[in-house]
């Protein structure tokens, strides 16, 4: 993780972040203990518990925790161990939150905790709608919706990592098969991608009209999602929204179809509707559970939870490196204050570092404007000299 190293090796040396307590509910990853080793280095304290019970790295928690960290995490805790975890954070009353999926920012704010905080930054969009949704007591960081983020993160590292997850869990052949995914937002594209690399036909299933539009202009098949439920082997729910697959959809779906969301919330797929439909359930292989509808089987994929994270190891480094760059940078800019209550864009100037900085690690050198090019694209009216 190079421009994170980057980033690491200045706030040792500038402290931006003295004293100042952090608190992150991130997926314990081998790429967020790069995160908050940079933010300890700024000289921030720091504790971290887990964003989802399914995705911790429990090799990775034991390692921070014997360089000192507080981290409460172990991957497969229970629902209120979880919830636990997430409370001793908020206890401790942090300065700075980072979240993803925006559990612990909202526990402090149902806790009426949240007033005197220089802020948090959050990961995703299923995390968005929720702060969206709240009158926020402290400003907020949308890491998620970067340019950086939106382009390297949601497309090529959901693209690439949900079908790892499906590949590890199941060990399916994609060629030949058709892939349903449902939302086409940037995460849907790269997995829309990635699946009709590896020989899929693909479908596409979307309620924005541009976006549908886009998908049809793209060569994918678009459709609503009842039509797609006879049709696919493979569905993927990538919306941020719930229900995207019900009962309806399930009742249609053909013998041996393979289930998986990689939206942040197991909400995707009504997990209850296919246990009121299954006369048998059982764990055919590690992270695949197949229900027995009678006539048919379908398989649902690591409890339909973020399948890249539960089912393999999240996004690659080369990924986590621009996301947690950004997140780095982004705390030190709530650090500095005088951001308002709201939600806020990431500042565009850590946008363009953290791209200039992730091409400079990949040796990619780009042009820049002459002086007359930045004269011309400045005078609108009159372009003539
Ligand atoms: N979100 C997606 N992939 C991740 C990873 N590898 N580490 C932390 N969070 C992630």
């Amino acid at each position: 993780m190079p421009v994170l190293r980057s980033i690491r090796e200045r706030f040792a040396s500038e402290r931006p972040l003295d004293g100042v307590a952090v608190a992150a509910c991130l997926h314990v990853t081998a790429e967020t203990a790069n995160l908050v080793r940079a933010l300890a280095a700024g000289g921030a304290r720091v504790a971290l518990c887990a964003a989802n019970p399914l995705s911790t790295q429990d090799d990775v928690a034991a390692a921070l925790a014997q360089e000192g960290m507080e981290v409460l995490a172990v991957r497969g805790e229970g629902p209120e161990r979880y919830a636990g975890h997430v409370e001793a954070l908020v206890a401790a009353g942090p300065d700075v939150t980072l979240d993803d999926g925006a559990d612990l920012i909202t526990a402090l704010h149902e806790g009426g905790r949240a007033g005197g905080m220089l802020g948090g930054t959050e990961e995703t969009t299923s995390g968005l709608v929720r702060l969206r949704a709240l009158d926020l007591a402290c400003p907020v960081l949308a890491v998620n919706e970067a340019r950086t983020e939106r382009a390297v993160n949601d497309r090529y590292g959901t693209g690439q990592s949900a079908l790892d997850g499906i590949l590890r869990a199941t060990n399916l052949l994609l060629a030949g098969r058709t892939l349903v995914v449902l939302g086409y937002g940037y995460a849907g594209q790269g997995v829309a991608q990635r699946a009709r690399g590896l020989g899929a036909s693909v479908i596409v299933c979307e309620v924005d009209p541009l976006r549908a539009l886009e998908a049809r202009m793209e060569g994918f098949e678009v459709m609503p999602a009842l039509r797609a439920a006879e049709r696919g082997d493979v569905f993927v729910t990538v919306t941020g929204a719930r229900d995207v697959l019900t009962s309806e959809h399930f009742a249609r779906m053909r013998d041996g179809a393979v289930l998986a969301n990689a939206g942040h919330f197991d909400v995707e797929i009504a997990l209850g509707d296919l246990a009121a439909l299954a006369r048998d359930v059982r764990e055919v292989r590690p992270l695949v559970r197949s229900y027995d509808l009678g006539d048919r089987r379908l398989h649902l994929l690591a409890e339909g939870r973020v399948v890249n994270l539960a089912a393999a190891e999240g996004h690659p480094a080369a990924v986590m490196d621009v996301s947690f760059a950004t997140q780095a940078l982004a705390v030190e800019a709530l650090a500095r204050g005088g951001f308002p209550r709201g939600v806020h864009p990431v500042p565009a100037r850590i946008d363009d570092e953290v791209a200039r900085l992730k091409l400079a690690s990949l040796g990619v050198e780009i042009d820049t404007l002459t002086p007359g090019q930045q004269a011309y694209l400045r005078v609108w009216d009159d372009p003539s000299p």
